[in-house]
């Protein structure tokens, strides 16, 4: 059988990446070109700087990834690129790139959910994963617990009802003056606190036992700080940190367990950003193990946004014979 070789375009909020991967699970090169440091300036992305920088670098991005996998455009068999949800203006960027090589190369298109990407990062370092699983998808925008019944084929058990937990991360440690993004900053600040110091709330959902809520919890924060501001007390920010993180933490394990056991599967995979967080990788290794499950995560570098991953479930999207016309269109609220 023949190799297939994808380029794999993301652009859908501050990274310009693209990659070459083949077969799915192989890849020949993972090039991120990261905006955060513009971004830092505003404590947020803003989606109005964000289009323009991916304009700027997109081209010198995919020559570098094809220079790296020592490809030409005439090895490929399609092109993958992310067309949802994200920033409109983002994902314009990426799925108009796409489309101006599928044209010019007659190549086929193949459009990508990116979180379909995130979950599909698991299958590049764990060559033995293969759906069914259960998987935990915790990003900046997304908080999504998911059942794979198969490859494409997603059932979403659970969500957040209010803020997603990179998101909680990222307000938490503006409160604390940890500055953007906030995630790897409490996570390394947490290694010197006291995750049993401040206890804070865990939010449970009457009757939904896989969705999640972190606003009350974010507010429970502010509420803290605020108390120790009137009382002049001096906030160890550390300690905060750490608290806050397990709160988070705790959650996140505690229903992906619960679902795994519940949907009787025996294979637990995490994605997003958010799974490059030290304290909830150990915690969720440790669950698994007492609870015989099978614990899958990729490297940190391929939980935040990357094109690897989109390349990677782009070819199982390729496989199912998904191809779209030069009529793609960026879908900013696009549906599992
Ligand atoms: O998946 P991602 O790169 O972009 C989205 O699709 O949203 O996730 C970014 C989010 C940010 O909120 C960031 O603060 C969080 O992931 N994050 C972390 C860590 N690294 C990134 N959160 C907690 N701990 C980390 N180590
Ligand atoms: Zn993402």
């Amino acid at each position: 059988k023949k190799d297939v070789l994808i380029l794999a375009i993301e652009s859908s909020c501050d990274e310009t990446a693209a990659s070459v991967v083949k077969n799915g699970r192989e890849v020949l090169s993972n090039i991120i070109s990261s905006q955060i440091e513009l971004h830092k300036l505003y404590g947020g992305v803003v989606p109005e700087i964000a289009s323009r920088k991916h304009i700027e670098k997109i081209n010198q991005v995919i020559e570098e990834a094809l220079k790296e996998a020592d490809v030409t455009l005439d090895d490929l068999d399609a092109v993958g690129v992310t067309y949802g949800p994200g920033l409109v203006g983002a994902l314009l960027v990426g799925v108009a790139e796409a489309k101006a090589i599928s044209y010019a190369r007659k190549l086929p298109l193949v459009g990508v959910h990116h979180i379909e990407g995130h979950i599909s990062a698991n299958y590049i370092e764990n060559k033995d994963l293969e759906p069914p699983f259960v998987c935990l998808v915790v990003s900046g925008g997304h908080t999504h617990l998911v059942v794979v019944n198969d490859y494409g084929k997603y059932e979403i058990i659970g969500r957040t009802r209010d803020d997603a937990a990179g998101e909680a991360f990222d307000k938490v440690a503006r409160a604390i003056g940890l500055g953007y993004p906030g995630g790897p900053k409490i996570d390394r600040l947490s290694r010197e606190g006291d995750p049993e110091a401040i206890h804070f709330p865990k939010a449970r959902i009457e009757g939904s036992p896989y969705d999640f809520s972190f606003s009350g919890l974010k507010s429970a924060v502010l509420n803290y700080l605020n108390g120790c501001r009137m009382k002049g007390e001096e906030v160890c920010r550390a300690d905060v940190a750490a608290s806050f993180q397990k709160a988070v933490t705790d959650v996140l394990v505690e229903h992906a367990i619960k679902a795994v056991k519940e949907y009787g599967y025996d294979k637990l995979a995490i994605a997003g950003g958010v799974a490059s967080n030290s304290t909830l990788r150990t915690a969720m290794e440790r669950a698994c193990r007492n609870n015989k499950i099978k614990f899958y995560h990729p490297s940190p570098i391929l939980c935040t946004d990357n094109a690897a991953m989109i390349g990677a479930a782009a070819y199982y999207e390729y496989i199912r014979g998904t191809r779209h016309g030069l009529d793609l269109n960026a879908v900013p609220n696009l549906k599992l």
